[in-house]
């Protein structure tokens, strides 16, 4: 195959397999009675994971608080809007609708600060890159900024 048509065959490929797309594998979490399969398996494993990082013991709050949810909002705008919707719906990544029931705070919070490291360790987080075609990449949230997209995923969530 010369150099051209190689281009050609990875371009379809993509485009067939969807670049830049993420299967999220919310829809089968969200729904208990469907059929176990490889995926439900680490996915449930992971409910109660706290993740790899600094944040062992998140306190929530009650109610919500409306300071850190709007500062929470203004990061999302700013850094994440681009890969996460706020509905389930995929983007470059899972939609965050549900993500507060899916997933610790704990898990969020490392998540969002220590991402190379969770997606090469953490099960939960690996079980989504083979869905993801991007890798989410480090988004440099101090411990503060980390608690206020918490908060504002909260909010998104429903949650008071
Ligand atoms: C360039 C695209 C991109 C950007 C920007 C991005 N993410 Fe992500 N995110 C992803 C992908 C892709 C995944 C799925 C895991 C993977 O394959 O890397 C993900 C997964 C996540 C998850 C896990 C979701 C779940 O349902 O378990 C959280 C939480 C998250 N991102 C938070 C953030 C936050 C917070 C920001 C902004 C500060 C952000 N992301 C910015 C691409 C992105």
């Amino acid at each position: 195959m010369g150099h051209k048509s190689l281009l050609t065959a990875l371009i379809i490929a993509l485009t067939v397999y969807g670049l830049g797309s993420c299967n999220s594998p919310a829809p089968k979490e969200n729904n208990p009675s469907a059929p176990a399969t490889k995926d439900t398996v680490v996915i449930s494993q992971g409910l109660n994971s706290k993740g790899i990082g600094r944040f062992t013991d998140v306190k929530l709050g009650h109610p919500l608080d409306e300071a850190m949810v709007s500062r929470g909002q203004a990061m999302y705008l700013a850094k994440c809007m681009a890969c996460h919707k706020l509905t389930g719906e995929k983007l470059v990544g899972p939609g965050w609708k549900g993500v507060t029931d899916r997933r610790t705070p704990e898990w969020i919070m490392n998540f969002a600060t220590n991402t190379q490291v969770m997606l090469d360790k953490d099960l939960v987080a690996q079980s989504e890159m083979v869905t993801c075609v991007v890798r989410m990449p480090n988004q440099d949230l101090n411990d503060g900024q980390a608690r206020e997209i918490l908060e504002f995923m909260r909010k998104n969530d429903g949650k008071n």
